[in-house]
């Protein structure tokens, strides 16, 4: 075979071969088997230097002509499959859009939460402002300028978590009434939501509960203004039917003190067997009263001049009312069974 007949037949291997490459990498490896460093081609043309005159010229241009031709074939064949692999690409990545979504689960809040909110609402609404003050307190905030000094027999009744020498872990939220006195002049209207501690445990009580407080000191404040103010709130959070009555009671700090309940909002005090009320017809909501001038000047007000109620409630308890919920352990166990329904 002369050397003309050797270029051709490599030539049409070689298209042959570019001809069936089926990816990228094939034809990379055609390339470099037909018109690399050492192939046979390339051979061909570095032996060119050897070769006679009219040889040279005859072999120089077939030489070329075939890699080129080759080239051209590659070049051409690329493209298609470079097309040709970007489809299966994108084929094999499409996303079916029409596909139904992942659902993301949604939380809501917590039935304490949600009787807090509540209240807090009713209060903003009427011009309160929220303060929010430690979990671990002193003992002169917790007790003392509450009227409760050591030693008072009151401080045994409150089950106190006590942390180190004068510190203890807030047993209501009561202190708060102290704190935002000492902060400001008045007029004053605060509600202090959070957390509170007593070991305690039993179905109705858990160590760490919430309490909301209410303080407001203002010229000219009466009794009158507690029961309207908290009858109000009764309606906002359990319904326009329900009524309140105020039973006398004690706290150190208020004089006189009231506890109030509300009528039953399930039965309404007609059903002698309703689970809620237990037939009582009414249901125990919190503690309250008019700010003793003890307290008042505890804090630098003039207790002639100004007049104060406040009122401490358990938004837990009335959310297990509300939600007609018998353990109140349950809320706070996280359990997401329970805190679904809500
Ligand atoms: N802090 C009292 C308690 O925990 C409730 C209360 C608050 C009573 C404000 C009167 C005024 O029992």
């Amino acid at each position: 075979m002369t050397v003309s007949e050797r270029i051709e037949q490599l030539k049409s291997e070689a298209l042959s071969a570019v001809a069936s490459g089926a990816s990228t990498a094939d034809l990379e490896d055609i390339r470099v088997r037909f018109l690399g460093r050492s192939a046979e081609l390339t051979e061909i043309k570095k032996s060119i230097g050897t070769l006679s005159p009219d040889e040279r010229k005859e072999i120089g241009r077939s030489s070329n002509l075939a890699s080129r031709e080759i080239e051209a074939a590659l070049g051409s064949r690329a493209e298609e499959v470079a097309a040709r692999e970007q489809e299966e690409r994108l084929q094999a990545e499409a996303a079916d859009v029409t596909l139904p979504g992942v659902p993301f689960p949604r939380g809501h809040l917590h039935p304490s939460q949600i009787v807090i909110d509540d209240v807090i609402d009713f209060f903003v609404g009427l011009g309160y402002r929220v303060a929010e003050g430690p979990e671990v307190e002193t003992d002169y905030y917790n007790f003392t300028a509450l009227g409760i000094p050591p030693g008072h027999p009151a401080r045994t009744m409150q089950d106190t978590f006590f942390v180190d020498d004068g510190l203890v872990l807030r047993t209501q939220t009561s202190p708060m009434q102290i704190r935002t006195m000492l902060a400001q002049e008045p007029p004053v209207y605060v509600v202090c939501p959070g957390r509170t501690y007593r070991r305690d445990s039993d179905p109705t009580h858990t160590p760490m509960f919430h309490q909301i407080e209410g303080l407001a000191v203002d010229r000219g404040l009466t009794l009158g203004h507690l029961k309207g103010t908290l009858g109000a709130m009764a309606r906002h959070v359990f319904g326009e039917g329900v009524e309140i009555r105020v039973r006398p009671s004690y706290f150190q700090f208020t004089e006189p003190s009231v506890e109030m309940d509300v009528s039953c909002f399930v039965c309404g005090g007609r059903d002698p067997h309703c689970k809620v009320c237990k037939g009582a017809g009414w249901l125990e909501m919190l503690g309250a009263g008019m700010v003793d001038p003890g307290v008042l000047e505890e804090v630098g007000y003039d207790p002639e001049e100004y007049t104060g109620y406040a009122f401490g409630m358990g938004p837990d308890r009335m959310a297990m009312v509300k939600y007609g919920v018998p353990d109140l352990r349950l809320f706070f166990e996280g359990d997401l069974r329970f805190l679904r329904q809500f």
